[in-house]
């Protein structure tokens, strides 16, 4: 195996909390067990589509003081641009992945380490297959959804924000006796909804891997009122389809339609049906932004040593993971292949049934 002496890193798909804690730990790890020189690739792949290839020299004094703490990603990201089907103003797909490839290649590098969701590290593989270069991925991934690793970087962040939109809600949903709904990302996945609506008190959790109907979600809001309640927290997935099983998505200008909407569905027909007055949060984006929690800085920190550690031993194709309270790799290719949702007989959903908690079935 040849000598390592520099190596590249690049964060993709869509942001997350700790993404910097992680470049952070690549840089101190390379630098200071191998002496070697990382070098930051920007905005994901389109970094190495332009001309010339977007790169910084990523040393110790740049990830010194307070870059551990801080949201988002400074090396930037993308999670549009698929370089094998690279979308041209007029509308056609191009396979633009040699250029990426020749981009990569003028950055002379002797492993690339790819931080990413499963779209992005199954892109990030078919570029090293292709291109002959040895790549490490590191899992990060709000929604929480890659195989073969209980958890990834940013998922704890998002949960600890809805967790907290739903402390904010209940005095407020009490004092005007109203049912709260709170739409929340996770893409397929109802990992953030499921996780944050038990920590967070919720009554009703919709997911998209459980189907519900509105005369259970109903039945249950009318129970609570019985009881002498006179407000609910209702949690919703936004992959979550209507009764009648169609997705609700919205546009961008320029962007991928991205799930969203359900929550404003949810919301008018409890009332419809329940003739609760009722009020709709939509969490949206930050969830992904702000402070890292401490779990997710200590993930990033984990995955970061690790990573470099996988390249130093020439061990690449792999993801670092985290399974039964320690640090492993796994081949990238199983942990994409293994879709992680929500196991509707899981523990957490037992959890949630234990609770009286409504799951809409
Ligand atoms: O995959 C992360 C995620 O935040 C999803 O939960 C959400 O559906 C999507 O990305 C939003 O994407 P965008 O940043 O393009 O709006």
């Amino acid at each position: 195996m040849p000598a390592v002496k520099r190596i590249g890193i690049l964060t993709s798909g869509g942001d997350c909390a700790g993404l910097n804690a992680v470049i952070r730990a690549v840089v101190h790890r390379a630098a200071d067990a191998y002496g070697w020189q990382v070098i930051g690739i920007r905005n994901g792949t389109a970094g190495l589509l332009a001309r010339p290839v977007e790169h910084e020299e990523l040393g110790l004094a740049v990830v010194t003081g307070n870059i551990l703490r801080m949201g988002g990603t400074i090396l930037g990201t993308t999670n549009k641009g698929d370089p094998f089907a690279y979308p041209t103003p007029d509308g056609h797909l191009i396979d633009r992945s040699d250029e990426v490839i020749e981009g990569y290649r003028q950055l002379a590098l002797d492993g690339l380490i790819g931080v990413g969701g499963d779209g992005s590290l199954r892109i990030l593989r078919d570029l090293a297959r292709k291109g002959g270069f040895g790549l490490v991925g590191i899992p990060k991934t709000i929604d929480n959804d890659l195989g073969l690793t209980e958890v990834s970087i940013g998922h704890e962040t998002a949960v600890v924000t809805a967790t907290a939109a739903l402390d904010h809600l209940q005095p407020t949903a009490a004092s005007h006796s109203r049912v709260m709904v709170l739409e929340v990302m996770g893409r397929d996945a109802g990992h953030i909804a499921l996780t944050a609506g038990i920590a967070g008190g919720a009554d009703v959790i919709l997911i998209p891997e459980i189907p519900y109907s509105f005369e259970c979600v109903a039945a249950h809001i009318e129970r609570l009122k019985k009881r002498g309640r006179n407000f609910a927290l209702v949690v919703v997935a936004e992959a979550v389809k209507t009764e009648s099983g169609d997705q609700l998505l919205t546009a961008h200008v320029g962007g991928q339609p991205t799930y969203g909407g359900i929550g404003h569905y949810i919301g008018e027909h409890i009332t419809r049906l329940t003739g609760a007055e009722t009020r709709v949060t939509v969490l949206g984006h930050v969830q992904r932004g702000g402070t890292p929690e401490p779990r997710d800085r200590l993930l990033a920190s984990v995955f970061g040593v690790y990573a470099v550690d996988l390249i130093a031993a020439g061990r690449f194709d792999r993801m670092v993971a985290w399974q039964n309270r320690q640090v492993v790799d796994v081949p990238i290719a199983q942990a994409i292949a293994q879709y992680q949702a929500v196991d509707p007989d899981g523990p957490l959903a037992r959890t949630a049934r234990g609770l009286g908690i409504c799951l809409g079935d």
